[in-house]
């Protein structure tokens, strides 16, 4: 079974002994409520490094609403079965105050692409994202780090922090894994109800369907979705909606569209 360690120094222990020899080590950042997709993440590290390591930590600054961060489901005890299942070797988890030191003075802004898409709908969130990812990033010092591609606009922004802070570490981009009817996995999807999980494949298929991303948000109003965005960016089809107060975020290669 994933041990699990809840504080730095005893990571930094563990951590000497795999640098002491030399052991490769593959880290799966996460907000927990593993489902799916954090679990391919874990399989793709498994395939590559030697030690896989998986954060499980709901990061406070990277919440633009309260009652969003109050309602993110916490589930250590079954994320420990999960990653355990996919391959992962430690979880660490740790104490929000461990990791912010300095009560959050210290922070990392890019300032274009995250003031877009869904830094355009959630002020700072892009902020704390990227913070808490150089943090994590100089704690496990992993040799590769995987993200989901399910975070388009995150894994380019963290690819972008990477390159231009010269840190030393492969970032592998891994693709969505989805619900048989097209869904992306995602931890809010519990958040759903009945109803609500019925139409949200909706979205998906509009992202991939629709000729354009005007006919896209029409037919996702008409289907009773609340639109926050849609939009081709480079290659990408990129969306956010509300469904019943539920957020979802997805995106699609536009070569996937018809
Ligand atoms: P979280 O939403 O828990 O996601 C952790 C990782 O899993 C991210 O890289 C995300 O893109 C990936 N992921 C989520 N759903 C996926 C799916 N259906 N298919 C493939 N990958 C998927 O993203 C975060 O946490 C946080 O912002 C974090 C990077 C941990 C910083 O706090």
């Amino acid at each position: 079974m994933t041990s699990i360690i809840e504080t730095l120094d005893a990571w930094y222990a563990y951590r000497n002994d795999l640098k002491a020899s030399n052991v490769s080590i593959g880290f799966v950042p996460t907000m927990g409520a593993l489902h799916e997709g954090h679990m391919e993440l874990i399989r793709q590290a498994r395939l590559e490094t030697e030690c896989v390591v998986v954060s499980v930590f709901l990061n406070p600054t990277q919440f633009d609403n309260p009652e969003d961060f109050d309602l993110y489901p916490r589930t250590l005890d079954e994320d420990r079965i999960l990653a355990s299942e996919a391959g992962a070797d430690v979880i660490i988890a740790p104490m929000k105050e461990s990791l912010y030191p300095d009560g959050y003075r210290y922070k990392l802004t890019e300032t274009e692409f995250s003031q877009q898409l869904e830094g355009a709908h959630r002020p700072g969130h892009f902020d704390g994202v990227l913070t808490v990812v150089l943090k994590l990033f100089n704690i496990v010092q992993p040799e590769r780090a995987y993200l989901g591609e399910k975070d388009f606009q995150q894994l380019r922004l963290i690819e972008g922090m990477v390159d231009a802070l010269f840190m030393n570490v492969r970032v592998v981009a891994v693709p969505t894994v989805r619900e048989t009817d097209g869904l992306a996995k995602s931890s809010r999807n519990v958040l759903l109800t009945v109803a609500a999980r019925s139409k949200a494949p909706a979205f998906y298929r509009s992202l991939t369907k629709a000729p354009t991303t005007e006919a896209a948000r029409n037919e996702l109003i008409s289907e009773g979705f609340d639109v926050e965005y849609i939009e081709d960016l480079e290659e990408r089809r990129l969306g956010a909606v509300v469904i019943d107060n539920v957020r979802l975020i997805d995106n699609v290669a536009i070569k996937d569209t018809i």
